[in-house]
């Protein structure tokens, strides 16, 4: 052993460098936590940093020391135990690149097998006083369930007992020797890591052995070995290399077989020297896996116990997982003590062997074979088995109109358990394949089989991406031995196209809005028009012989006619499901469920039974109400106005120009209104109840308007986009002239306040109608061709909040007449 290290116990700067740190907010912060000792009187001082402020180029710390203990001494502080100086793995940090070792350290290299459990550091005062310490705390404590350094000093005293010697001499002997020796304490009775440390080979395994410096100064393997062997330690088990050469030759041999003399480790710990200084310098080399594989199956298994489900999407390792799980749920479900032991930790090492046992094969094993063995498995799977665990999905082949989702509902109506339904349409964010992985999550409950993935699906193109997600995803959502049938419903037979864009444009139009997307109003007919006959010119009817059309298990081939054919569809649909999967349909519904079926899924979009019905439609409903798009009071007195505002900028000059150039340009709006309420401002909860009263104030104008809209669309003409004239009123008076370089606006008041500012053809205010808009506005002019006119709120507020600066220009408009205006509805 060396001798005693002469004597530069005190630190007192480091203290007060340490001090300084714990009052910085930001990089480089200590934090000190005050320890009672468990057999003294006196105090200790854990010291740390934040994790991610080692080893930074930019931040110098006090000390580097992980673990940093000092004696609660104000005039004559120590370090009472020692850490390492925080080392990283190879490639983490610059300076564990291969590149800068090789350039700055020196051999030889002491190579130390990583022990996987937690620190313990040992030291001793100079009364043969026994300090044991956690990572960052020593002596007793409330605030924790396990007091890691109580465990590990119970496991020394057992060791030191064992060997009959006296603690306070040990503990006095660190003192002598000023070191702290650093200890790994693995024990699955007390805690379990990742790998197992059953009970033979639990214990503290001396790793290393510190003075207690500030400056870092560690003892040779040589040395700690031999005091290891003397106090009756767990030995850590090391071997020299001589050169970086031998070393990196050394640990690329481990890494493909993933494992050091057949053992699993975590990794290694190499010591080696720094070239210029000779200070010692460390670094690990940590192995991936089985550590990895390992901990996945901690973490999904904890999952499952929280979660009760299953989940099937895993980074790595994804197929032997699954079968851990397979293999692992029975257990958990059979046992509750099981999981909850688990939930603490416990177990979770017996569960594991318990799999790899039953799988026959380590987990090394597992990892070198893992790719052989899922193929094996893989193709043992009979995947053109039909069973009752088999699922089905089915995709169209249409155009839209067809009654893709009418079908739809009137099956997933028949069968409300087992069935499901989702829309493309429905899908909004960026990420398509949502459509896909919201049916897969459909598909994986229990009780449901089919789902159908409502889409138009009128190309190649898309057909093949169904496949292609569906191959991609399926194993995030369903077990990889799930067989799936696809099934393709074909809707628009490739003769009948000309009567199928007939029936179809007729179809659209009495929807009207009632779709996701297409919305006859927003749209307006000729964007209507365009989009389906897009969708006719792209279409590539269904080809069984070429690919992606030959992957469909099964084609329902439908004919397209108009009177009820979601209903013959459904019929057909079931019938051919019937045939070729009676696991899926036993037995086909009777005719009036189908029926009532089909009535409840056109219940559902009422328009249609209006216009198709009178003749061949019994069921008693009403249409579905075409709604106007915004509500406005529109103003006649356009020559006045302008003429305000023109005087209130007179003085100004270049404003002035700068308006009569627009107005003679044509630029300014041809019609000015202040708008009330609009369909789109119903999104927050207040707007959307105005925007309800407001509806309810105009039923009547609105279901005229409907009605004239079906008698004319009976015929070939569509009339639609008007405005609606009521009886209303809205009075309001000129405020202030806004300009910015996107608009000018001008803020108006509008009369009637609390009452509400609607007045009715008696002159009396309609109670509880408010404008939505908070700064009720007109919109004279937009600046650019991409500005919408919705802007003149963002910048009507702004003015009004006074959150403007000196871009926007702001002008007092004379208010001396109050006008009028008649409320109208934009449909
Ligand atoms: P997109 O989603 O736009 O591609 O249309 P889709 O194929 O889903 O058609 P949808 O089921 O929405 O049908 C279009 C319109 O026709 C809707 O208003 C339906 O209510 C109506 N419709 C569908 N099938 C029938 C039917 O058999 N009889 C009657 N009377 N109307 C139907
Ligand atoms: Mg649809």
């Amino acid at each position: 052993m060396p001798s005693p290290y002469n004597d530069k116990r005190t630190v007192a700067k480091l203290v007060s460098d340490l001090e300084k740190a714990e009052k910085l907010s930001g990089r480089g912060k200590a934090y000190k936590r005050v320890c009672n000792l468990s057999h003294s009187t006196k105090k200790v001082v854990s010291w740390k940093f934040n994790e991610w402020d080692y080893g930074k180029n930019n931040i110098t710390l006090p000390c580097n020391a992980r673990g940093l203990f000092i004696s609660d001494d104000a005039t004559n502080p120590v370090i009472v135990a020692r850490g390492y100086d925080k080392f990283f793995n190879v490639g983490e940090v610059n300076f564990t690149k291969w590149q800068w070792i090789e350039e700055n350290c020196t051999g030889p290299y002491d190579v130390t097998i990583k022990a996987n459990g937690c620190i313990i550091f040992i030291s001793g005062l100079e009364d043969g006083t026994l300090v044991v310490c956690s990572k960052h705390s020593t002596g007793p404590r409330e605030d924790v369930d396990r007091n890691h350094a109580e465990a590990g000093e119970k496991q020394l005293l057992k060791q030191l007992t064992e060997r009959s010697i006296d603690p306070s001499d040990f503990a006095r002997m660190l003192y002598t020797y000023n070191i702290t020796a650093v200890t790994e304490y693995c024990d699955d009775s007390f805690e379990e890591h990742i790998l197992e440390y059953p009970l033979e080979k639990a214990g503290l395994y001396l790793h290393g052995v510190n003075v207690n410096e500030a400056e870092f100064e560690t003892w040779s393997m040589k040395d700690v070995s031999q005091l290891a062997y003397k106090y009756g330690f767990k030995h850590t088990q090391s071997f020299t290399l001589n050169t970086l050469k031998d070393l990196k030759e050394f640990l690329e041999n481990c890494s493909t077989s993933g494992s050091f003399q057949g053992q699993e480790i975590e990794g290694f710990v190499i010591r080696c020297h720094l070239e210029n200084t000779g200070k010692p310098f460390f670094f690990k080399f940590k192995f991936e896996e089985p550590y990895l594989m390992y901990r996945q199956w901690r973490e999904v298994t904890k999952d499952y116990i929280s979660k009760k489900s299953r989940l099937f999407k895993f980074k790595k390792h994804k197929f032997i997982t699954n079968k851990y799980l397979d293999f692992i749920i029975p257990i958990l479900e059979s046992s509750p003590k099981i999981c909850e032991d688990y939930m603490k930790g416990f177990g979770v090492i017996e569960l594991r062997n318990k799999f790899l046992q039953s799988y026959g094969m380590s987990g090394l094993e597992i990892l070198n074979h893992e790719k052989v063995v899922e193929l094996e498995l893989r193709n043992a799977i009979d995947y053109e088995k039909v069973d009752e665990h088999t699922k089905f999905l089915i995709f169209p082949i249409s155009v839209i109109g067809c009654g893709k989702t009418t079908t739809s509902q009137t099956l997933v109506n028949l069968f409300p358990e087992s069935w499901g339904h989702i829309q493309n349409d429905d899908i909004t964010g960026k990420d398509k394949s949502q459509l896909m992985k919201k049916s897969l999550e459909l598909l994986s409950k229990k009780e449901v089989k089919c789902v159908i993935v409502d889409r138009n699906n009128h190309q190649f193109r898309e057909r093949q991406q169904l496949f292609d997600w569906l191959d991609e995803l399926k194993e995030d959502y369903l077990a990889y031995d799930t067989n799936i049938k696809v099934i393709g419903v074909s809707f628009a037979p490739y003769d009948k196209l000309p009567e199928i864009k007939d029936i179809t444009m007729r179809r659209v139009i009495n929807r009207g809005n009632n779709h996701q997307s297409i919305k006859w109003d927003e749209l307006g007919e000729k964007k209507v028009v365009g989009i389906m006959s897009g969708f006719l010119k792209r279409y590539q009817p269904v080809s069984l012989r070429r690919s992606p059309d030959n992957m469909f298990d099964l084609m329902v081939e439908l004919d397209f006619g108009e009177v009820d054919s979601s209903l013959t569809n459904a019929k057909q649909i079931l019938s051919e499901i019937h045939k070729a999967y009676p696991i899926l349909i036993p037995e086909i519904p009777k005719d009036d469920e189908i029926d009532a079926s089909f009535r409840k899924s056109l219940d559902y979009k009422p328009t249609v039974q209006k216009r198709v019905g009178k003749s061949n439609c019994n069921q008693p409903k009403t249409p579905k109400l075409i709604k106007p798009t915004y509500i406005s009071a529109k103003i006649e007195s356009y020559d006045e106005i302008i003429d305000l505002a023109r005087q209130g900028i007179a003085n100004i000059a270049e404003l002035s120009q700068q308006f009569e150039d627009l107005l003679t340009s044509g630029k300014f709006q041809n019609e000015l209104h202040i708008t009330l309420g609009h369909v789109m401002s119903s999104r927050e909860k207040e707007g959307k109840r105005m925007w309800k009263s407001f509806c309810k104030r105009y039923t009547d104008q609105i279901t005229k308007y409907n009605d004239r809209l079906i008698e004319n669309t009976a015929g070939t003409s569509i009339n639609q986009g008007k405005s609606v004239e009521t009886t209303d009123k809205l009075k309001f008076r000129l405020k202030k002239l806004c300009w910015d370089q996107k608009i000018i606006a001008i803020v108006v008041e509008l009369s009637g306040g609390e009452g509400g500012c609607i007045i009715d053809s008696n002159g009396d205010n309609v109670k509880e109608l408010y404008c939505q808009n908070k700064v009720p506005h007109i919109t004279l002019c937009k600046l650019g061709s991409d500005v919408k006119a919705v802007y003149s709120n963002v910048l009507c507020e702004k003015v009004e909040l006074n959150e403007i600066d000196e871009r926007v220009k702001v002008v007092k408009l004379n208010n001396a007449k109050e006008f009028a205006a008649h409320v109208y509805l934009n449909m």
